[in-house]
């Protein structure tokens, strides 16, 4: 989705801000902008498509010397991608002075704002409602760029992260945040600000986090530039209504190379191949083998109410909701708790009914999904005791629930999200065994699980090394424009996360799909050379997969199986087969979607397709 940075400080501003862009290219965008506070006024440019076209343009036209300047990556939502819709966005004052603003989020109440403007002979360029936010900045500004943006932003509704300068201000950055994410780095004789720690990690690794409704003027500057000295930095944080509030500064815990491709062709497959490591990391400290318990120090707060919990409500989107479905089975299954899953988008507006003793569960990698968000929300305001399952440490939900488990996993630049899911997955089975264990479940039981647990990187290992195979099953294949997908039980949410994977990076048609099902309807689509993904390893329901496969061999169909090592049986069935480690079937979906993220990564990969860059898709899906 949309990405913000800006800086204020000692070093020339142009490049600095590109750079921090082409960090934040992976969270999603149409097309880019850049506004620097230059001697001779605001200059700004702005361009359609690759940052890389508006490093072009700044490069070629020239004039952007400056100290002070905001830059952003749009994912259109009100207006098409076009130069014009593209931000910084501007407004000019009574007195003349020129504003520009970056904006990420909605403004719900741009139509009057925009009405009440036009009336006070603001004329608009753009469609978007982020310019509504410039114009609004530029009429209330005398001379005090903070004042203006906290007034601004009292009459507006909605969700916002911006970045804000002036011409008049040339040493003043200010930011606010309203729901959607910002980071303010505390650099040498500099600010940094971003809405993505990734673009402000190579400056410094101290950061300043804003609560809603909060802004913060930074400045630094030296009354004499060419002289440098002396330089001074200050930075004051408020509320929209101008009270002083205090912010601590904290460690960013990410490095540089955790977000760089380290010779990878892409993030996606370098997020794949870490998969061992980042479950290692995932597990770590949490598994007491000798106690035969999991300890989740982030629950212990909560710990009686959620052994004592009537129901889990969980909530989540995309490839978090088909983890959050697994989380279903295995509260279900290992904790015998009634428990649930649903879209957060389907749950917020059908006004649910939350029962005394509702554990509201929010799984999301990003901690910013509005959707799940405000499905969080409701849930709490409902009375249901609310527990996060998120990836990025101090994200919004991670700091709107009551408690939570962090995935630790590290930084998922890759769109498609796939470390990400094997750590959902694991941190709500942990979670199905911390409260089984307090539950019923015997100390026998609950340390066979964990010693399974325990072999996972090694056993996800083993699964990659079948990388090589799995891209020549796919080439046999990835002309077909549709392909279906099919697991039952723990597999079934595998296999709708298998679809949406070759979906979303290589635009074939997928779908997933309890296997049973197919029989009631999609089994019509299948014809001479369809291919059919089946998760077919051993289990409860083994034999009843294979009937469906040979459902499918029947009318022509090509099945794609990924089933248990030393399972000979099922070649006779399968055009090709990717094999896993033989793991108790609460834990199979850990080991069987890794085959299908590759299937994903080859076929969009063999289609000559931008797998870190999939059309039309963001990283984080800040807008509901
Ligand atoms: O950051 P979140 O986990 O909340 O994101 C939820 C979905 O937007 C996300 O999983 C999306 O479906 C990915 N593109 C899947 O690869």
């Amino acid at each position: 989705m949309c990405g913000i940075v800006g800086y204020v400080g000692r070093k020339p501003v142009a490049n600095l801000l590109i750079e921090g862009l082409k960090r934040l290219e992976y969270r999603g965008y149409d097309s880019a902008g850049i506004a620097v506070v230059t001697e001779k006024g605001l200059k700004v440019g702005r361009s359609v498509g690759r940052v890389r076209v508006l490093e072009e343009l700044v490069q070629t036209t020239g004039g952007f010397e400056g100290f002070l300047g905001i830059a952003h990556t749009r994912w259109a939502t009100h207006g098409s991608p076009s130069e014009r819709n593209a931000h910084p966005h501007r407004g000019t004052s009574r007195k003349g002075d020129t504003i520009a603003v970056v904006h990420n989020g909605i403004i719900e109440n741009y139509v009057a704002l925009k009405k009440y403007l036009t009336d006070k002979g603001h004329v608009f360029e753009s469609e978007t409602d982020t310019e509504v936010l410039a114009k609004l900045i530029a009429e209330l500004y005398d001379g005090n760029l903070e004042h203006a943006v906290q007034s601004a932003l009292r009459e507006v509704t909605g969700a916002y992260a911006i970045a804000v300068i002036s011409d008049h201000e040339p040493h003043t950055l200010v930011c606010a945040r309203k729901g959607s994410p910002l980071i303010i780095g505390i650099a040498e004789n500099a600010y940094v600000i971003a809405s993505d720690p990734s673009a402000i990690i190579a400056h410094t690794t101290q950061v300043l986090t804003l609560d809603d409704y909060q802004v913060a003027r930074l400045c630094a500057g030296a009354a004499d530039r060419a002289s440098g000295e002396p330089w001074a930095v200050e930075f004051r944080t408020t509320t929209i209504d101008n009270v002083p509030v205090s912010r601590d500064v904290q460690e960013l815990e990410l490095d540089l190379q955790q977000i760089e491709l380290g010779g990878y062709d892409h993030f996606m497959l370098k997020e794949i191949m870490e998969q061992p490591e980042s479950i290692r990391n995932c597990l770590r400290g949490r598994i007491d083998q000798r106690e035969a318990k999991v300890v989740l120090g982030g629950l212990n707060k909560l710990v009686r109410d959620l052994v004592r919990a009537k129901r889990f409500l969980l909530t989540a989107q995309g490839t978090a909701y088909h983890a959050g479905l697994i989380g279903e089975y295995l509260l279900q299954d290992l904790a015998k708790i009634p428990a649930q899953c649903e879209y957060a988008s389907e749950f917020r507006y059908r006004n649910p009914i939350i029962e005394d003793g509702t554990v509201a569960v929010a799984v999301s990698q990003s901690g910013e999904t509005a959707d799940t968000l405000a499905a969080l929300r409701e849930a709490k305001e409902r009375g249901a005791t609310a527990i996060g399952v998120v990836n990025v440490v101090g994200s919004t939900i991670a700091r709107d629930t009551d408690a939570g488990v962090y995935l630790h996993v590290g930084p998922e630049i890759g769109v498609a999200s796939t470390k990400a899911f094997v750590g959902q997955v694991t941190v709500l089975t942990l979670i199905a065994l911390y409260l089984g264990k307090r539950r019923f479940l015997s100390d026998d039981v609950v340390r066979a699980y964990l010693t399974e647990l325990e072999k996972m990187p090694e056993h996800i290992r083993r699964v990659l090394e079948h990388s090589d195979m799995i891209h020549d099953s796919v080439a046999r294949h990835v002309h077909r424009n549709n392909w279906l997908f099919l697991g039952r039980g723990y597999n079934y949410p595998v296999a709708l996360e298998g679809a949406l994977k070759l979906k979303e990076i290589s635009y074939i048609h997928a779908e997933g799909m309890p296997a049973a099902e197919m029989k009631h309807g999609p089994i019509a689509l299948i014809d001479e050379g369809m291919p059919v993904v089946f998760v077919a390893t051993r289990g409860s329901q083994y034999d009843k997969v294979i009937s469906n496969i040979q459902e499918v061999r029947a009318r022509g169909g090509r099945v794609l199986a990924v089933a248990t090592e030393g399972d000979d049986h099922i070649h006779q069935y399968a055009d090709a087969v990717f094999p896993v480690p033989d793991v108790p079937e609460p834990l199979q979906p850990i080991v069987t979607v890794i085959p299908l993220q590759l299937v994903a990564y080859h076929a969009a990969v063999l289609r000559g397709l931008d797998v870190d860059k999939p059309r039309n898709l963001a990283k984080s899906v800040t807008v509901e």
